[in-house]
């Protein structure tokens, strides 16, 4: 497949390198370009001019269109049953998210509906979900488990995602997260929880394949830094890779417990000190913010600028989920994130294609324009600019979207 007359091919890029501080501000791109696509592969592109003698291939014209690679959204709980719009009402009649979660709402609320809901309903409600996020652009997401919280439903939850692995065209990377809240009935045997995660789920889940990367709420309240230390040395005994959900609530040592122990990626982090874009700056954990956790549990914003400023690479991610951030919308995601949090339309934009491809493994196929990645394209509608799209927030400035390179 050739397309031609493209207005502007952005995020071509002959090396794959995660950017980090100036670096995530700069989107090189081609104007007046062709892009040429072998089966699910980009294997050519360049100026208009300089495109050789055709072969008589299909032919797409993108004139007046921008091309971008498609999103890789490396943070969500795409999987669940039903919606908690309930609990959004509550919220906002002044009942705080960690009152409601002590309640038995929150995460156990959407672990009961999980646990009595069938596998095929949860596989429907999720590929609907995933239809419409990919009509969105996104080519590449990454799932969590963590509404099951008993040995059957996490495994059910996780059966769910590698059936939707093999259905879709889009890429699809597992985290097993059964580390994301206490049942009831172990309240007061938090051990007792964390022993089921880490010496029953956890060696099924590998056994089986399931998943690739262990994560878990890290947070007081939570699951605590001992705690959390528990379920990460498990992970590494199973030689899965470790994501953490750290600093959403407060600043209580998540961060450094993520790169302390290797961390592919700290995600969430509204709570940021000094001391932790310390400690990020010398390792090679990826910093995931979820602005739209932030704006839905009307928290301050992560702290983007300051990072970016202070020389890190940041990734950004929806978590789509039905408590706190009911959205898998990336270019509302980007949008946010340049006004609330001072982004760029450049840095968000590689914060939700390259950057976020390195936090779920994926850097070597995609998140970029790159001879030999996998076809995953955005073609925007006839739009002025770049910037246009975060700008113009709630207009949909996408026309269509390839995936592996087929529309
Ligand atoms: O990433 N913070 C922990 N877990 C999810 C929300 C879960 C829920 O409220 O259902 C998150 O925000
Ligand atoms: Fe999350």
């Amino acid at each position: 497949m050739l397309i031609k007359n493209i207005k502007e091919l952005f995020g071509v890029r002959e090396e794959t390198v995660f950017l980090k501080g100036k670096e995530m501000d700069s989107l090189p791109s081609i104007k007046n370009a062709f892009l040429r696509i072998e089966g699910d592969t980009i294997v050519d592109y360049g100026q208009m001019e300089d495109l050789g003698p055709q072969n008589g291939e299909e032919e797409i014209n993108a004139e007046g269109q921008f091309i971008l690679p498609a999103w890789c959204d490396s943070h969500t709980h795409l999987v669940f049953d039903g919606s908690r719009e309930e609990e959004f009402v509550d919220k906002i009649k002044g009942v705080s998210y960690e009152e409601i979660a002590r309640k038995g709402g929150g995460i156990l609320n959407s672990a009961k509906r999980l646990q009595e809901a069938s596998e095929d309903s949860l596989y429907e409600q999720a590929w609907k979900r995933l239809q419409e996020v990919k009509k969105l652009g996104t080519g590449a997401i990454e799932i969590k488990s963590g509404y099951g919280l008993t040995v059957d439903a996490e495994l059910k939850m996780l059966r769910v995602i590698k059936r939707l692995k093999e259905n879709a065209d889009v890429e699809i990377k597992a985290t097993f997260l059964g580390a994301h809240a206490y049942p009831m009935e172990y309240k007061d045997n938090h051990q007792g929880y964390l022993d089921l995660v880490c010496k029953e789920m956890m060696p099924k889940v590998a056994q089986e394949g399931l998943a690739e990367y262990v994560d878990m709420f890290c947070e007081a309240g939570f699951f605590g830094l001992e705690e959390s230390q528990q379920v990460i040395d498990a992970a590494k005994k199973y030689g899965l890779k470790v994501k953490l959900h750290a600093n959403q609530l407060q600043n209580s040592g998540g961060v450094q417990l993520g790169v302390k122990n290797g961390a592919v990626s700290v995600d969430h982090l509204e709570c940021m000190g000094e001391e932790e874009i310390e400690v990020l700056r010398n390792s090679d954990t990826i910093p995931t913010l979820l602005p739209f956790a932030a704006f839905f549990l009307r928290f301050p914003f992560q702290p983007a600028r300051k990072m970016i400023d202070a020389g890190l690479g940041v990734a950004l991610a929806t978590d789509y989920n039905p408590g706190s951030a009911p959205s898998g919308n990336i270019p509302l995601m980007i949008a946010m994130s340049c006004i609330q949090m001072k982004m760029t339309p450049e840095e968000a934009i590689n914060a939700a294609t390259i950057n976020g491809a390195f936090a779920m493994g994926v850097e070597k196929e995609m998140g970029s324009i790159t001879k030999g990645k996998k076809a995953n394209l955005i073609f925007t509608k006839p739009i002025p600019s770049l910037a246009y799209l975060p700008y113009a927030f709630g207009s949909n400035s996408i026309d269509k979207v390839l995936i592996k390179g087929r529309f």
